[in-house]
């Protein structure tokens, strides 16, 4: 395990001494108060029994949580409920049928607005086609789609009929998308022609195809038309959704599952190469991603108008576009598009056309509107917003101070939140109507969860003191299991410190015991708030004819927070072919998971730095990535090693 990166540069922060307390206006009407703190930690798990009353249960649950089989939990188990019905059909009978789910905006400049009447007969045409397709409750189907309408439809008609969905990020490659496919032994896809990408259609289509020639065992593949591409269908697998949807009747019944029936798969990176299955269930997960995103954004779904820029393709996605906001009855907007286009303003455009209140999204995109400059958000009117949200990685003060002054008008409260893919909804954050706001500090724990931040006994570090990050009692939203592995989540999640679930993150109290997130502590990368394993993109490397030997660091970027860099070392019989050979490489990687994880420097080095025991030493190459002084090298087999790769380096194209 090695040392949190990045807390060099945030032992400076902890002395950052700038406080931004609530308005009084926000704190006045606030969901949260220092009330709801009190009763959460007076009350235990009856506060997780009154959290459940947000959803509607077909049986209502009597148990609330069962942890007599740790540290396999059963929230709510003996309650029943379906999750379309509680994110669509409810709010209906309500008399909120009218109300504006989503106001989409498709990157091309098309709109469409979807109440949540419409919503709800979309999802139950949706649901009785893919009754039609043979899926049963309990089967996986994978869905592979850019951020459109359609695509919350076919997660809540999943949902609706008990198969659960697994989305994959439409920016993974083919083999990615196969070998989630087969891991969790989809039958059915759902995907589109292609989606709106920088100004262009970018088809998706073409990679399904490709995936589905080592997936023999899918036997129909749904096909949104969103671009009109020109696009290949397969005969007796694949069919139009417009076809098999839009025939469909606009009644169905939902049916009610027991709480822990698996919701959902979402495959994210662990310090191994092969991706894990995060395996959320029903009845707690919604019943955490509507409480959080009901007091992390103080939400009032009356008058907000809630925006989560990120994809659905990521676990931010799944609990705060859809189940955490639907569940809420919230309007939110759904843009499918990149910022800049076609202009630098487009988030603010947005912001200002359907005068949104809330907006979530990620430092690295805070970072580069910083680079773009003040000037392009201040030609918007986004007095409309009334609290921002960061996600993803530590905020640094810089980018916090600026949200909060060029997005926020000086006035809104950010709140950094900090979860993961495992813990389905936030765990750390301020809350908008109590906290002082510290810019880069996510703070204190949610009302009703529990944190510490303990040292490598497991032993609770001092206030001024770091450590690793632990969660110290289960929450209703948490992980059940990796798919198919019991054994690999006990041992990644369960077993560093007794009865604690480790994070995988470094962090810090400071001096009032409020918490500063100090990155990863595994090899684990973060760029641009997303989740890489160095050794996913190693074995990528190493599967090139030309490369014997890959060692990948993060080094840290101004804009993605970490970059990906790659040390190659070439097989006797492959000469350095310079840039092209680089250029290759690079796109090798693409192909093997995604142009996400593209490194953005790959040196060729005739050696790598290793201790005694064969580990590469991550930490010099990071200093080397970074242009560091070289830390300490007394553990390497041989020092020389080290010269010889800055010799290398000197010479590198
Ligand atoms: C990892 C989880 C949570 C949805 C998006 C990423 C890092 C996340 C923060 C934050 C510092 C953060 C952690 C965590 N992270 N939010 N506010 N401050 N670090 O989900 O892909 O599962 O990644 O992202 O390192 O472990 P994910």
């Amino acid at each position: 395990m090695s040392e949190p990166q990045q807390s060099e540069a945030l032992s400076n922060l902890l002395h950052e001494d700038r406080r931004f307390p609530p308005p009084d206006e926000l704190a006045a009407a606030a969901n949260v108060t220092v009330e709801t703190y009190a009763a959460a930690e007076a009350e235990g798990e009856g506060f997780w029994a009154e959290q459940a009353k947000r959803i509607s249960w077909a049986q209502e649950p009597t148990q609330v949580l069962d942890w007599s089989n740790p540290p396999f939990a059963k929230w709510f188990a003996d309650g029943t409920l379906n999750a379309a019905y509680n994110c669509c059909d409810r709010h209906v009978e309500a008399g909120l049928g009218d109300r504006v789910a989503f106001h989409f905006e498709g990157e091309p400049g098309d709109t469409r607005t979807i109440t949540y009447a419409e919503l709800t007969t979309e999802v139950k045409k949706a649901a009785n086609a893919l009754l039609e397709l043979g899926v049963k409750a309990g089967d996986r189907v994978a869905l592979y789609l850019p951020m459109i309408p359609e695509t919350v439809f076919a997660m809540l008609a999943c949902a609706r009929i008990g198969a659960p969905h697994t989305v994959v990020f439409g920016g993974f490659s083919a083999d990615a998308l196969a070998s989630r496919i087969q891991d969790c032994g989809v039958e059915v896809v759902i995907t589109a022609d292609g989606g709106y990408r920088r100004g262009a259609p970018s088809p998706l289509k073409p990679a399904v195809d490709e995936a589905l020639k080592s997936c023999p065992e899918v036997r129909s593949v749904v096909v949104i038309k969103r671009t009109g591409q020109e696009t290949a269908m397969a005969d007796g697998r694949d069919v139009w959704w417009d076809d098999i949807v839009g025939k469909q009747s606009e009644e169905h019944t939902p049916e009610a599952f027991p709480a822990e029936h698996p919701l959902y798969i979402m495959y994210t990176s662990g310090s191994t190469g092969k991706p894990k299955g995060i395996l959320h269930t029903t009845g707690g997960y919604l019943v955490g991603c509507s409480y959080t995103q009901w007091a992390t954004f103080d939400l009032k779904p009356e008058t907000d108008i809630y925006w989560t820029a990120a994809d659905i393709g990521w676990v931010t996605g799944h609990s705060y576009i859809v189940y955490g906001p639907l569940s809420n009855a919230t309007t939110s907007i759904l843009y499918e598009g990149t910022p800049d286009t076609p202009h630098k303003g487009r988030w603010w455009e947005i912001v200002q056309k359907y005068q949104a209140t809330i907006l979530y999204c990620a430092p690295t995109a805070i970072r580069t509107f910083m680079k773009w400059g003040a000037d392009i958000p201040a030609k918007f009117d986004l007095s409309s917003l009334r609290v921002l949200g960061s996600v993803g990685e530590p905020i640094n003060p810089e980018a916090y101070v600026w949200y909060r002054e060029h997005i926020g008008g000086d006035k809104t409260p950010v709140v950094d939140t900090w979860w993961q893919t495992e813990t389905g909804m936030h765990m750390i954050s301020p809350m908008p109507g109590v906290t002082s706001g510290k810019p880069g500090a996510a703070m204190k724990a949610v009302p009703g969860v529990s944190v510490d931040v303990v040292n490598d006994e497991g032993i609770p570090v001092q206030n001024g003191e770091g450590g690793y990050l632990v969660i110290t009692k289960p929450w209703p939203a948490m992980l059940r299991t990796l798919w198919g592995d019991d054994q690999r989540y006990v041992d990644t999640y369960w077993s560093r410190f007794e009865g604690r679930y480790f994070a995988g993150d470094g962090a810090k109290k400071d001096e009032d015991g409020d918490l500063w997130l100090l990155g990863r502590v595994d090899d684990v990368m973060n760029v641009s708030g997303h989740r890489l394993s160095t050794t996913e993109i190693e074995s990528a490397l190493v599967s090139h004819p030309s490369v014997a030997e890959a060692a990948v660091v993060g080094a840290t970027d101004a804009t993605t927070g970490q970059a990906i860099v790659a040390f190659v070392i070439l097989r006797g019989d492959a000469t350095n072919g310079g840039a092209d050979q680089v250029t290759e490489l690079r796109n090798h990687v693409a192909k093997e998971i995604g142009p996400i994880a593209k490194p953005r420097q790959i040196m060729v080095v005739e050696e790598l730095p290793k201790t005694r025991s064969g580990k590469i030493m991550r930490r010099l190459l990071r200093d080397i990535a970074e242009n560091r002084e070289l830390g300490d090298v007394t553990t390497l087999t041989d020092s020389t090693v080290m010269d010889l790769i800055k010799s290398n380096l000197a010479t590198a194209p």
